[in-house]
């Protein structure tokens, strides 16, 4: 029996500039090493995929309309796999459906793992581009950075443009940055909340112009303060881009609650990631991560800790 050996793939953080990176703004994003790390073996009948982490098993039958079959089914066909058969053991570090990039990651160690399998050569381009297809499918329009990140990882700033690819441009030599992640339990919707945020853009557009400006300032400030690695710093921009994305209308209760417990333990900046109402927390606790996990557990918030762009 053929086995492909154990392949990695890294998930992702949106650091700074989610939403507003809809509207044109830069947002900075860092890869999270090994979220999800996979095993292809040849085997006999339905190909099958495991995911005890997520309390996941089930067939590809090539037929369902589940996201998840979808995307695998979509693999099989890029690698010209139709008619094989095979088991994928996965494991994983980071929650699924919770913003931080599990579907891509999960895309990317399979065909990893499945190319090893097979004897298929693939170079990381191919296989970000089979990624970026499958989380078409997951996402309908997804920017590329969960893919990129899960590919490649680092630290990445990027740009969306109405109606072209995204711009990915790496913060070469930025040192990685230690985090904790809060889950606030409650899962974030994105395609919602950027329909909700276009909606009350529509309604106030100066308003909206005015957060999007004070975000992009942000981010220009937060990308220098990486670039000579300066917490500090990054952690008070974190506080600001938070309070900015309230007021645009995407926090919740969860995610206020876990910001507060967070600051109450010490920490020292702390954001929602991703889409928000739901999904997770970043925080930079430095020498206070300890308290902060112990205090979010407590009140019964799961957590991790992520060393954002060492991969
Ligand atoms: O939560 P995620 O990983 O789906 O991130 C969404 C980020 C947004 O800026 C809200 C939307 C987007 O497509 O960039």
């Amino acid at each position: 029996m053929s086995d492909s050996g154990w392949h990695s793939a890294n998930g992702k953080v949106i650091l700074f500039g989610e939403h507003a990176v809809v509207y044109g703004v830069k947002a900075i994003a860092g890869g999270v090493a090994d979220a999800v790390t996979v095993r292809a073996q040849c085997s006999s009948g339905n190909s099958s995929v495991s995911i005890p982490a997520w309390d996941l098993a089930f067939s590809i039958d090539g037929t369902s309309e589940d996201l998840l079959q979808r995307s695998f089914a979509h693999l099989i066909t890029a690698l010209d796999l139709k008619g094989a058969s095979f088991h994928l053991d996965v494991k994983a570090t980071v929650p699924p459906a919770s913003g931080l990039g599990a579907s891509a990651a999960l895309a990317v160690a399979s065909t990893r793992a499945l190319a090893a399998c097979y004897n298929i050569d693939m170079n990381d381009g191919q296989i970000n581009a089979v990624a970026f297809a499958s989380e078409q499918i997951a996402h309908s329009t997804p920017s590329g950075i969960d893919n990129t990140l899960a590919t490649y990882g680092g630290l990445l700033s990027y740009c969306r443009r109405e109606r072209e690819d995204a711009r990915f441009s790496s913060l070469a030599h930025a040192p990685a940055i230690p985090l904790v992640v809060g889950f606030t339990g409650r899962k974030g919707y994105t395609a919602e909340t950027v329909a909700r945020v276009r909606a009350a853009r529509a309604l106030e557009p100066v308003k909206y112009a005015q957060l999007f400006a004070e975000i992009a300032r942000i981010v220009d400030a937060a990308e220098e303060a990486i670039a000579v690695g300066d917490f500090a710093r990054l952690a008070v921009l974190m506080d600001e881009n938070q309070r900015a994305l309230k007021e645009i209308g995407v926090s919740c209760d969860e995610i206020e609650q876990v910001v507060h417990l967070a600051k109450q333990a010490g920490a020292f900046g702390a954001k929602l990631t991703g889409s928000g109402d739901g999904g997770a927390v970043i925080i930079y606790a430095a020498d206070r991560a300890e308290a902060v996990h112990e205090r979010l557990n407590k009140h019964g918030f799961k957590t991790m800790d992520v060393l954002l762009g060492a991969a």
